[in-house]
């Protein structure tokens, strides 16, 4: 895989900076994406400490021009693109009744809309390569479902339906199209939790500990692997056996 191309959308932080890592340890160069400029230059440079290169730059993927400028850099730089990582997703947790128009727009841009925009981007570069692989990130409580987190998880939940789509219109182009459903991972997102829902998450765990962005990054990297090959359309579930899909 040396060699590669490579996007991770918020990969300044989190979950999407432990993959843009463990993409730059195999020597795959990459582009990461935030929203915060300096953390997303400061990140940047500790992953190209790996040995391959690492361009950061601030583009919003819940806006089209953004995403285009982000493409034109791709194009700039890398010239060709084998990997998406759509990772870039925010939360804002409310019950249903106070839930805000502003903040459902916000999570369904950021998080689905974000992933269409990229991926129709991507796919075109790809289906010309006839070769692509695109993982997404979901997450578990599209599939438990989680009081409070209406928005957070319908968005999740439209990610799954948008990946089995995708990996069957290009099936036949070499491109591979899957996502990955975490459980609970220690972040900056789930840092903001307050204890005792976290104790309580904690004891849903039947592994009895809360993942880690390397648990993420070790998946992503067996469906970009030549490994992972006859996969697509799929939804691995990374979560300590908190659900059994
Ligand atoms: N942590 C978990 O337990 C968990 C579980 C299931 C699924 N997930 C999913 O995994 C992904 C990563 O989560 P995380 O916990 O690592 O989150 P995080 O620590 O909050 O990091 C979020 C990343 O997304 C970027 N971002 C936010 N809005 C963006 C936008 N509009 N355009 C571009 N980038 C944007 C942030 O950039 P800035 O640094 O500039 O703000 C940051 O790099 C998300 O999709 C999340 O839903 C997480």
């Amino acid at each position: 895989m040396k060699g590669q191309k490579a996007i991770v959308t918020g990969g300044t932080r989190g979950i999407g900076k432990a993959i843009a890592m463990a993409l730059a340890e195999q020597g795959i160069d990459v582009i990461i994406t935030g929203l915060n400029e300096e953390r997303a230059n400061s990140a940047a440079a500790e992953i190209a400490s790996k040995g391959s290169t690492c361009h950061a730059l601030r583009a919003d993927v819940s806006k089209a021009k953004d995403v285009e400028e982000l493409f034109k850099f791709v194009t700039k730089h890398f010239e060709r693109l084998d990997i998406l990582i759509n990772n870039a997703g925010i939360t804002k947790d409310n019950l249903l009744l106070r839930v805000k128009e502003e903040d459902w727009d916000a999570v369904i841009n950021t998080n689905m809309k974000g992933t269409y925009l990229c991926t129709q981007e991507a796919i075109k570069m790809m289906a010309r390569q006839k070769y692509g692989r695109i993982v997404n990130l979901s997450s578990v409580v599209a599939y438990i479902g989680n009081p409070g987190q209406t928005i957070y998880s319908a968005s999740k939940a439209g990610i799954i339906g948008f990946t089995r789509s995708v990996a069957l219109e290009y099936a036949k182009r070499g491109i591979t199209v899957n996502a990955i459903a975490p459980g609970f991972i220690k972040t900056d997102m789930t840092d903001r939790i307050p204890e005792k829902i976290k104790e309580q998450i904690l004891s849903m765990i039947p592994m009895g500990t809360y993942g880690t962005g390397k648990d993420i990054a070790k998946t992503v990297l067996f469906l970009i692997s030549p490994d992972s090959s006859y996969i697509t359309g799929q939804v691995i579930h990374v979560n300590g056996g908190m659900f059994l899909g």
